[in-house]
């Protein structure tokens, strides 16, 4: 299951990359988690032959968004996580059925263990895939928040805003930092944003994440967290179960 195969021409020009694709398209192995980065901008062509890819569900939904940008960042990310799980399986982009749990964490009908999850900001799309446990991943653009110390205020708790605001050249930074590390954990156990960031308390020491507490008994034993960079202004965690897992970050940044 999830042998190497050879890479999907669909997704030539869409994975950033640091060099040209020479490899197979690597198998995905327990243990390991696989981090792509694709780059949501591209040609009205590459556009137009990606959204064929999508269900007619998905394309739908598609439709429905007003701003054009925003259609497109969803056709590409939609068709690259179709191209990418299809490529895992061995099976036709088409062919891959996804469904969303209660709270809206899709999941794999065609192999519910092959877990995943995705995120999207400003034309970058993250992608994590594993075979042993769900996973959670955010990445968002950093980027001027004219309400920054209200969001701050509103959803860091007492000890993340001693963290956050000591150093007021790096309030920014740190506010999404720390907004990527609760959106990924929120992801990976599915419940989203329907339980605030307040909730729970995360710190940050000499480059380690922790999860000090969450509120009204959310699981919390046993994730681990990994922040990452993209070139850019860009921030974002994947949250994953397994200490020693190792995480292929394949594709480095480069926009
Ligand atoms: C899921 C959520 C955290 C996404 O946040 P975001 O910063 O806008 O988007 P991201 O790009 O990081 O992630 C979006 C992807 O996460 C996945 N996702 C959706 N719900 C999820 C959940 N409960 N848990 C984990 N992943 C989820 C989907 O793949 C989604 O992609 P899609 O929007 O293209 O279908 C947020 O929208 C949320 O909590 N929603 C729940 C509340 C809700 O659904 N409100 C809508 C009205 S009922």
């Amino acid at each position: 299951m999830y042998e190497e195969a050879e890479f999907p021409e669909l997704l030539k020009n869409v994975i950033i990359q640091h060099q040209p694709i020479t490899m197979n398209f690597p198998g995905l192995l327990k243990g390991e988690i696989h981090l792509w980065t694709a780059s949501l901008t591209a040609s009205p062509e590459k556009i137009e032959e990606l959204r064929l890819v999508l269900s007619p569900e998905e394309q739908l939904r598609a439709s429905y968004f007003k701003y054009e940008s925003k259609q497109h960042d969803y056709i590409m990310s939609q068709a690259v996580l179709r191209v990418l799980i299809s490529t895992y399986l061995h099976i036709a982009p088409g062919d891959v059925i996804m469904q969303a749990r209660k709270k809206g964490k899709p999941f794999l009908v065609n192999d519910p263990s092959l877990f995943f999850n995705i995120s999207n900001s400003h034309e970058v799309g993250v992608y994590a895939f594993s075979r042993d446990a769900e996973v959670g991943v955010d990445i968002e653009k950093i980027r001027e928040l004219p309400d920054l110390d209200e969001l701050i205020d509103k959803n860091m708790t007492s000890g993340e805003k001693a963290i956050i605001l000591k150093d007021p050249d790096k309030k920014l930074s740190l506010f999404f930092q720390f907004w990527t590390f609760k959106e990924s954990y929120l992801k990976a156990i599915g419940e989203g944003m329907r339980l605030t960031p307040d909730n729970l308390e995360f710190s940050l020491s000499e480059g380690k994440i922790g999860l000090r507490s969450v509120k009204f008994g959310f699981e919390a034993s046993d994730w681990q967290f990994k922040d990452f960079a993209r070139r850019g202004p860009y921030t974002g965690t994947l949250t994953h179960k397994g200490r020693g897992t190792v995480i292929r970050d394949m594709y480095l940044p480069h926009q």
